[in-house]
C-alpha cells in the first residue's frame, strides 16, 4: 500500500470546466497547472482528472479514441507531463481516468474489429455469431458493421465493450477469460497504464471497474481475478501507484486489488442517504420530501448509511484498502443543490473526519450550484454539475477570456454566484471552512485514512452522530434542533474545532442545531 494514500485528500477536476488559458472557451491542462497553488492552499494533495484523452466526446471523453494521446483541446502529452512534474513539486499526486471497459466506436481497434476479414482485433470486442440476433441480457448494436454479427456495448451506443471474456460461457461466441485474445485485451490495457505511469502519473481512477468480465458471478470472481493481475504488476513495477475503483462495492473491489473504492449515489440508499435522499422529476426538481441526513429539517437517518458503511469498512480494514467518500462527482447532482452553505459545512465536517480517502469535487468548496441545463456531450442530468469553475466576479467568472457563447457550458448567471475570490476574503465562507477542516485533518494523524473508527453514538432517526478516531472525538449534529447525549465513560477534554455551539458539560455532549465539533481526549 503506497504510504502517500494514508494522508491523501483528492480534488476531482472535470478538465473541460476548470480553467481556460488560451481563450477557446474550454478548460485545459495548462489551466490545471496554473491552479495547482490554489489546490495546494485548499489542503488537497492529490488530483483525479476526468479523461483527457483523444475522443469524439460523445460521453465527455469516456469514449476514448486514443489512450496514449491527450485530446488536442486540452493540450499535448508534453503539457500533461509538465502537469505531473509541477504537481509533484507542490507535493500533489495525479490520478488519470482509465476507461478499460469500452472504447469509442472511432478507436482504431474497433475499426479493425468491424471488418469481416478476421484480424488481430476481431475478438478485441464482443461480437455475437449472427448478423441479427438479440444478445439477451446485454446492450448491443446491430446493423452498423460490415461484419455479420452484432456487438455488445458497455454504456452508450458509442461505447463498444472490450472483450475480457465471459466467466460463465453460455454461447459459442462467448470466449473464456483465459482465451489468448481476451488476455491480449488485458495486456493492451496494462500497456496503456504503463505508458502513463512511465510518463509520471501516480495511478488511475478506474471507470466502471466491475464491468469487464461478462456473465460474472455475484462475487465478481472473474473480474476480480483480472484486477489482481493488474495489481500484481503495480506492486512489482510501480509500488507507489494507486488504483481507485469506480465500483461502489469496497467489500469486493478492495479484495480484488484496488487501494480504494467509491461509495456512489446509484448503489442502494447508503451514500445517498447522507446528502441526496430525495426524488427528482424529469425537470430535475425535487418532488416530495428531502430526507437527507445533512438537511437541517432532521428527517434523515444515519443508520441508513452506517449499516452498510461499517460492514464495508471492516472488510476494507482486513484487506488493507480504503473507502472513498465523495462530496460529489461529475455524474452526481452537486450537494449545494439542496444543502445551504451551513448544511454543507456540517456535511464536509463529517466527510473530512471520516476514515478512508476523501474526494472533493471542484467547485464544491465554494458551494457551486447545480444548474438546470440541456445536455452536453452525453451529460443529460449530469450536465448541471459540470459547469465552469467560478474564480472571481466579472467576465465568465474568471474561467475564460472567450465570448460567453463560446464557453463549453455557461457559467452560473445569478448575481450571488459564489466565487473563490469573494470567499477567500470572508473568514466565515465555505471555502475557508473547507481549508480549516483539511488543515485539521492534516495536523492530526488520527484523522488520516487508516486510523481507527469507533461509533460512540448513532441511533435510528436520531441525532447527533458521535465517533472516535484514535484520540479524537467527533460530534455531528446536522439537525436544527439542539440535542444532548451521554457517551460515558468517554469524555473528551479539549475542543480543537467547532462550527456552531457544541460542548461537553457534566458528562453530556450538548450540541446546538447544525453544529460540528472535534475534541481531544
Ligand atoms: C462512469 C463515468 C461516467 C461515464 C460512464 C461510461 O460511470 O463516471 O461519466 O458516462 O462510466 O464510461
Ligand atoms: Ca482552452
Amino acid at each position: 500500500m503506497p504510504k502517500w494514500l494514508e494522508n491523501a485528500v483528492f480534488y476531482e477536476i472535470y478538465p473541460q470546466s476548470f480553467y481556460d488559458t488560451n481563450g477557446d472557451g474550454i478548460g485545459d491542462l495548462e489551466g490545471i497547472t496554473r491552479k495547482l497553488k490554489f489546490i495546494k492552499d485548499l489542503g488537497c494533495n492529490a488530483l483525479w482528472i476526468n479523461p483527457c484523452f483523444d475522443s469524439p466526446f460523445r460521453d465527455a471523453g469516456y469514449d476514448v479514441r486514443d489512450y496514449k494521446k491527450v485530446a488536442p483541446r486540452y493540450g499535448t502529452n508534453d503539457d500533461l507531463k509538465r502537469l505531473f512534474t509541477e504537481a509533484h513539486k507542490e507535493g500533489i499526486k495525479v490520478l488519470l481516468d482509465l476507461v478499460p471497459g469500452h472504447t469509442s466506436e472511432e478507436h482504431p481497434w474497433f475499426r479493425e474489429s468491424q471488418k469481416s476479414e478476421p484480424n488481430e482485433y476481431s475478438n478485441r470486442y464482443i461480437w455475437t455469431d449472427q448478423w441479427f440476433k438479440k444478445a439477451e441480457g446485454f446492450g448491443y448494436v446491430a446493423g452498423e458493421a460490415e461484419r455479420e454479427s452484432v456487438y455488445l456495448i458497455n454504456f452508450f451506443k458509442c461505447q463498444p465493450a472490450l472483450n475480457y471474456g465471459f466467466f460463465k460461457v453460455a454461447e459459442p461466441w462467448q470466449l473464456p477469460t483465459d482465451h489468448p485474445e481476451c488476455v491480449a485485451t488485458l495486456e493492451a490495457m496494462k500497456d496503456v497504464m504503463r505508458f502513463w505511469l512511465d510518463a509520471g502519473c501516480d495511478g488511475f481512477r478506474v471507470d466502471m471497474a466491475a464491468s469487464l468480465v461478462k456473465n460474472d458471478d455475484e462475487q465478481k470472481t472473474g473480474t476480480s481475478a483480472l484486477w489482481r493481475n493488474v495489481r500484481a504488476m503495480l506492486d512489482r513495477d510501480y509500488p507507489e501507484a494507486v488504483l481507485v475503483a469506480e465500483w461502489g462495492h469496497p467489500d469486493l473491489s478492495v479484495p480484488a486489488g484496488f487501494h480504494a473504492d467509491f461509495l456512489l449515489n446509484g448503489h442502494g440508499k447508503g451514500y445517498r442517504s447522507l446528502a441526496r435522499n430525495y426524488t427528482l422529476d424529469f425537470r430535475h426538481t425535487i418532488v416530495g420530501e428531502d430526507r437527507s441526513f445533512f438537511k437541517k429539517d432532521g428527517k434523515g437517518d444515519i443508520m441508513a448509511f452506517l449499516d452498510g458503511y461499517l460492514k464495508q469498512y471492516e472488510i476494507c480494514k482486513e484487506n488493507g484498502g480504503y473507502i472513498a467518500l465523495i462530496s460529489c462527482n461529475h455524474d452526481t447532482i452537486r450537494p449545494a443543490f439542496n444543502l445551504s452553505p451551513r448544511e454543507l459545512a456540517v456535511f464536509y465536517g463529517f466527510l473530512f473526519t471520516m476514515p478512508g480517502t476523501p474526494f472533493l469535487y471542484y467547485g464544491d468548496e465554494i458551494g457551486m450550484r447545480y444548474l438546470n441545463l440541456p445536455t452536453k456531450e452525453g451529460g443529460y442530468f449530469r450536465t448541471g454539475s459540470r459547469t465552469p469553475m467560478q474564480w472571481k466576479a466579472g467576465k465568465n467568472l474568471g474561467f475564460s477570456e472567450a465570448a460567453a457563447e463560446q464557453l463549453y457550458l455557461p457559467v452560473d448567471a445569478l448575481p450571488d454566484a459564489p466565487t473563490v475570490e469573494a470567499q477567500e476574503k470572508d473568514p466565515a465562507s465555505l471555502l475557508n471552512t473547507v481549508k480549516a477542516l483539511l488543515k485539521l485533518r492534516h495536523e492530526n494523524a488520527d484523522l488520516g485514512a487508516r486510523s481507527n473508527l469507533e461509533i460512540l453514538y448513532a441511533k435510528k432517526e436520531a441525532f447527533p452522530l458521535i465517533y472516535r478516531r484514535g484520540s479524537l472525538i467527533v460530534a455531528v449534529n446536522p439537525a436544527e434542533r439542539p440535542v444532548s447525549v451521554d457517551i460515558s465513560p468517554v469524555y473528551p477534554a479539549k475542543n480543537i474545532y467547532a462550527t456552531g455551539n457544541c460542548r461537553f458539560e457534566k458528562g453530556l455532549c450538548k450540541m446546538e442545531g447544525q453544529s460540528f465539533g472535534v475534541w481531544k481526549i
